[in-house]
């Protein structure tokens, strides 16, 4: 018997039928080995008989959380943990996907000297239950490998995860976007020691899965945002530089149709607005006209200092082969750093 006290989160959208079975193996985990164990529902207002299933049961360890203008299941999460006031919590999926069993494991591991543990399908012992069609296998492969340059865990899609609350309250600038909240916290709550424990992953007996188009693109949101956050410089130059490139094609077009310093123009507006957007996405500081002019301003500074390097290359460097290519080339390069350090450095 363990005295730890410890909190299952459960986010539920249209779980009653799946309910059941799920609380009577916590009740067995409860008995066996988790006597200070409790259960927090947070409900997305369901409207499928979720609150009359747990008003009946009436078990004083479960309390049901309603969340009537909400949604989400990352949002949920965060709303469980948040309520919690034991030293341990745990989260989970209501639809018998994650075994109960696996809780004690998880919870020893954090008494250890884990400070995150994740139900892992992806390391030795653990599996995924077989019928997962290769659709939902390729991308659950894809988002683990974009979640790489974050974690090493082998299952960080994993929504069967557990840490102290002291190390949650620790979160920074939680910013909770679609479902994957694990790698959101390891990531925000900068944890080193993250414990896998393997886990047979069941494929869900009832209802229906949450997993939609939707997820996937929420998913990707949520990789960049998550990259800004870890990496902003890089993330910043490398977004500079493709609106560059794809601000260079519209000058290609525009000089097809418009003169010379009309397609510069053109092509200066089109790479403002992505830039401002995208590579200095935090930066509101100044109003948007003061930071076109400086735009502008510096991005001139720029073609000049382009055109210079270009003719220089031409005129001088005849024993170089494709001398126009080359100068061109380097000078867009010089170019577009010189464009970055100066907009970063005054008018982002
Ligand atoms: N409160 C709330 N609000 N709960 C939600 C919502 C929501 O908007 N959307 C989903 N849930 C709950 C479901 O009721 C279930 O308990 C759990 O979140 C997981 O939803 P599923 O629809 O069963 O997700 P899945 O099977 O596609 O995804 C599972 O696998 C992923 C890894 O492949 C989950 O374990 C994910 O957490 C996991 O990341
Ligand atoms: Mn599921």
């Amino acid at each position: 018997m363990q005295q730890e006290t410890v909190t299952i989160i459960l986010p539920t959208y249209e779980e009653v039928d799946s309910l059941p079975s799920l609380i009577d193996a916590l009740a067995e985990v409860k008995k066996e080995s988790l006597p200070n164990l409790s259960l927090i529902i947070v409900d997305d207002n369901s409207d499928d008989g979720t609150e009359a299933l747990i008003a009946e049961k009436n078990i004083p360890w479960v309390r049901l959380i309603v969340r009537r203008d909400e949604k989400g299941l990352s949002t949920a999460v965060i709303r469980g943990l948040e309520e919690a006031q034991s030293e341990f919590c745990i989260v989970m999926d209501a639809d018998g996907s994650h075994p109960a069993s696996a809780i004690p494991s998880m919870i020893e591991a954090l008494v250890h000297d884990a400070d995150f543990t994740v139900g892992s399908r992806y390391v030795p012992g653990g599996s995924t239950e077989d019928g997962w069609g290769v659709l939902r296998w390729l991308n659950s492969k894809i988002a683990t490998i974009m979640a790489r340059p974050f974690t090493t865990v082998k299952d960080s899609m994993s929504g069967f995860l557990g840490m102290r609350r002291e190390t949650f309250l620790t979160a920074k600038d939680l910013d909770p976007v679609g479902y994957k909240i694990g790698l959101e916290l390891i990531v925000k709550c900068r944890c080193k020691n993250v414990v896998e424990v393997p886990i047979h992953f069941r494929t869900r007996q009832l209802g229906e899965s949450k997993l939609t188009l939707k997820v996937q693109w929420e998913y990707l949101q949520h990789v960049i945002r998550l990259l800004r956050y870890t990496h902003p410089k890089f993330v910043s130059f490398f977004t500079f530089a493709a609106v560059g490139v794809s601000g260079l094609g519209v000058y290609i077009l525009a000089l097809m149709v418009t003169p010379l310093v009309i397609a510069i123009w053109i092509a200066m507006t089109w790479n403002f607005f992505w830039d401002r957007k995208y590579a200095f996405w935090d930066s509101r500081k100044n109003s948007i006209v003061s930071q076109y002019f400086g735009f502008v301003l510096v991005c001139s500074a720029g073609a000049v200092a382009n055109y210079f390097i270009t003719s220089w290359f031409v005129e001088n460097a005849h024993s170089i082969p494709l001398a126009g290519l080359v100068g061109g080339l380097s000078a867009s390069v010089i170019g577009i750093v010189f464009n970055y350090v100066f907009n970063k450095a005054f008018v982002f």
